[in-house]
């Protein structure tokens, strides 16, 4: 049998697909230092192999955006920043398949590649392979995306990461399963709630009431919502707490333990203080889980006694926002069957190019403010 000179060659590999409308420039939020932030014309991103290029539709600020304009996460100056996208295909690099240009697609903020150790280990949120990696307080945070504030972004590892967004849901339903109810699910299922659960929730901002929303879909029997601000309290009533908690007005950990006869069985954090933190511990029954979603800045200490001196059988276990496009899948699925609905968090809407004012909103809490849609 003979064979072909053509057939022992690899097959060429196939071209980007690119419509020949493609634009060469774009609009996009660009950081160029703390407090600068500019809507400025750039290049359009191009995609390499395995990578794709979507049109966003709809994305939104995160509070880390925050942190990043205020210089308390260092970021290279030039960066394109957002990580909430929901958009179309708008090009796809070589060797992206069963995907089409003009599909609608959610990217999750954590872009796992799906080949390296950490995902292979099942552990995709540490994926740390790639270009979307920035070194944050020292350490690497998983792959987070980054550029989602634009007219268009380049999703890496495309193949991984292109959740397709089926016809019957709107943008606005799944734009917050990104990051903000990845990350307060999370925290609930790393919490491991059981049916019939006492769980108490610190603090309401959106991570906190994506995580009192997850309790409930865990099963919780008692949700405990813990803030200090009044249209938050009222939010966590709406998202599935049983009984809300002002910081300011109540011992809440004595409350905690009178209303769950003893210690809740899980303390969600979601502020990221030594204060809440600690609370959380105080919180919980022995054996109880402390699931902590917040991002702490500086020393962290458990106090000895909270933590009985060790032999609590405490569980302690923290989350960083679950990504890829299985995570997206799913949660699109629990939108879709009626099972949550988050858009009561998208408060206030602006186009890309006045994109400042919403900055300044979401950063003052103003306005009942909770999530802020942004249209490019
Ligand atoms: N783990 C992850 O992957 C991940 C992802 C995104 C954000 N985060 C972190 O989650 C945390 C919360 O983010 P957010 O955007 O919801 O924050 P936010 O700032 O919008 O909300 C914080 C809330 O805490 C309340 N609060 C203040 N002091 C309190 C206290 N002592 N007790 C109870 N409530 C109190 C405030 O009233 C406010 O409603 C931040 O640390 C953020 O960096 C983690
Ligand atoms: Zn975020
Ligand atoms: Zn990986």
């Amino acid at each position: 049998m003979s064979e072909s000179a053509t057939a022992v060659l690899p097959p060429p590999a196939p071209a980007a697909r690119t419509p020949r409308t493609a634009p060469k420039t774009m609009k996009a939020t660009v950081f160029h230092g703390v407090g600068d932030l500019r809507v400025e014309e750039v290049p359009r991103p191009v995609p390499g192999p395995g990578e794709a290029v979507i049109r966003v539709t709809l994305t939104t600020i995160c509070g880390t955006d925050l942190h990043i304009v205020r210089g308390e996460y260092p970021v290279r100056p030039g960066l394109i920043i957002g990580h909430e996208p929901v958009g179309v295909i708008a090009e796809l690099g070589p060797g992206v398949t069963g995907y089409e240009v003009g599909e609608r697609v959610l990217v999750g903020a954590i872009t796992p590649c799906g080949q390296c150790r950490a995902c292979l280990s099942g552990q995709h949120s540490q994926c740390g392979h790639g270009a979307g990696c920035e070194a944050i307080g020292g350490w690497r945070f998983g792959n987070t995306i980054h550029g989602a504030q634009a007219e268009y972004l380049l999703v890496p590892s495309a193949q991984a990461n292109l959740a397709k967004v089926p016809d019957d849901l709107a943008d606005e339903q799944v734009v917050l399963l990104a990051d903000i109810a990845s990350t307060g699910f999370g925290g609930a299922e790393s919490g491991r709630i059981r049916i019939g659960d006492a769980v108490v929730v610190f603090a309401q901002g959106p991570i906190g009431l994506c995580a009192t929303a997850g309790a409930k879909l865990m099963g919780a029997a008692l949700i405990i919502g813990v803030d200090g601000d009044d249209r938050r309290l009222e939010m966590s009533k709406r998202m599935g707490a049983d009984v809300v908690l002002d910081y300011r007005k109540t011992d809440v950990v004595a409350e905690v333990l009178k209303l769950t006869g003893g210690g809740a069985d899980v303390a969600i954090e979601a502020l990221g203080t030594q204060e809440t933190f600690e609370s959380c511990l105080r919180s919980l029954r022995p054996g109880g889980t402390l699931s902590s979603l917040g991002v702490y800045s500086g020393k962290l200490q458990v106090p000895y006694e909270a933590f009985a001196a060790g032999l609590g059988d405490h569980h302690i276990v923290t989350t960083l926002c679950p990504g890829g496009k299985e995570r997206m899948r799913r949660l699109m699925e629990v939108v879709r069957h009626g099972r949550v609905d988050l858009t009561p968090l998208l408060t206030h809407s602006f186009p890309l190019d006045r994109i400042d004012e919403g900055y300044r909103l979401f950063g003052s809490r103003a306005d009942g403010v909770l999530k802020v849609a942004i249209r490019p």
